[in-house]
């Protein structure tokens, strides 16, 4: 069966990193038992500059036909100025809404070779493998009303509304769990159920579907302050950690900090299975941006975008064995000493965009 990959670089080193992940594709393709049709879009400034839209309409429809859709970065200071609803950040917020992509995964993994560059010492991070399941289409940045009003006395008032219902606390929690089983088999639940009535229903939906559908998956409460706090303080002792849309924003880029460099971390953010074949719409991306300032130059990491394909075979390929493989690649490229500059330290060979690609391709071809 042919799987549709649907490819978008975007601006920036968006299309430098995307080309080591085709090169993956291409070799897997030719030499796995696997068959990846791939499409190629334009996002971003560069469909801006294209169409003079932040993603066209039919980019948009291959988008929804694609069965993963593989999303480098978009923005840079080339687009400071486009109208606001053509801007490059957009197309983003249009595939997350039309996709409906609620979950969204972050892992933060310490490689053991990076272990010391991390913000925290290397005892405490040491083999880190934590996964943050964010709600990503609700909460406080959606809510109704959200608006600055002009009060009697000529203050302005802003108001932002957190809303949750129970089907919308129960399908990311659903994801949770079912990843927790795939790992250490724990969930922490981050909310504020001491000043905040969402927090009350997300911890009384989480409780319950936990016990009724999970019975055998440890569930812990934790408030969403105290969370960011132990995860700076002991985070080993988290495995997936279940959060609405603002908190997991923060608990996120908290988490990310612990691992050392954005150059280094993937994202997944997936959609409800289909009602008929059980396939959810996905989207897989680095953390990072578009780097501008070092676009053009072939010095970036492409290991956020090639651990995000990896994410890709996991999630939406059930090839387990194969995003291990890259995993596993990537960690040995690592451990031999092969450092592109953001995580290069004194000392250190610095290699370019594509010789990192490339090193990862061969420990790939060697397992
Ligand atoms: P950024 O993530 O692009 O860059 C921050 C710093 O990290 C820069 O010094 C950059 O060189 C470095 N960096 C990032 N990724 C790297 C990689 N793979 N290898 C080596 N170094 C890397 O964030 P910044 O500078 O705040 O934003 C730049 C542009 O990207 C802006 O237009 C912003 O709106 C956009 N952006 C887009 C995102 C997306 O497409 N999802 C996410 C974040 C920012
Ligand atoms: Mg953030």
């Amino acid at each position: 069966m042919s799987h549709k990959l649907f490819l978008l670089p975007g601006d920036g080193i968006g299309p430098e990193i995307m080309k080591e992940v085709k090169a993956i594709i291409d070799w897997m393709n030719a030499n796995l038992d696997v068959s990846f049709e791939t499409d190629d879009g334009l996002v971003g400034g560069s469909a801006y500059d294209a169409y003079g839209v932040a993603i066209s309409e039919e980019d948009m429809a291959k988008a929804m036909a694609a069965d993963a859709v593989i999303f480098g970065a978009v923005g840079g200071p080339k687009w400071a100025s486009v109208p606001y609803e053509a801007r490059p950040e957009a197309a983003l917020l249009r595939l997350r809404k039309d996709l409906g992509l609620f979950a969204n995964l972050r892992p933060a993994l310490v490689y053991p070779a990076l272990a010391d560059s991390s913000s925290l010492k290397k005892e405490l991070v040491e083999g880190l493998d934590i996964l943050i399941v964010r709600e990503l289409t609700g909460g406080v940045y959606f809510g109704e009303p959200k608006e600055i009003v002009t009060l009697e006395d000529g203050q302005k008032r802003a108001i932002d509304t957190q809303l949750y219902t129970t089907s919308e606390i129960e399908r990311i929690t659903r994801v949770a769990f079912d990843l927790a089983k795939t790992r250490s088999n724990r969930v922490a639940s981050a909310e504020k159920h001491n000043v905040m009535k969402s927090g009350l229903l997300w911890k009384e939906v989480v409780t319950k579907l936990g016990a009724k559908e999970y019975p055998d998956t440890p569930l812990e409460h934790v408030l969403a302050d105290n969370c960011a706090m132990q995860l700076v303080r002991r985070p080993k002792q988290f495995d997936v950690i279940l959060c609405d849309n603002l908190f997991g924003d923060i608990l996120s880029d908290v988490a990310a900090m612990l691992t050392g460099s954005l150059g280094m971390l993937p994202s997944a953010s997936l959609g409800a299975p289909d009602e008929k074949t059980g396939k959810r719409k996905a989207m897989y991306e680095p953390v990072h941006g578009s780097a501008p300032d070092i676009a053009g130059k072939g010095i970036a990491n492409p290991i956020a975008m090639i651990a995000s394909f990896s994410m890709a075979l996991r999630y939406s390929f059930e090839m387990g064995k194969e995003a291990d493989m890259i995993d596993k690649a990537i960690a040995t490229v690592l451990e031999k000493g092969l450092r592109t500059g953001d995580i290069a330290k004194e000392g250190d060979t610095v290699v370019t965009t594509s010789q990192m690609g490339a090193a990862v391709l061969e420990e790939i071809k060697a397992l």
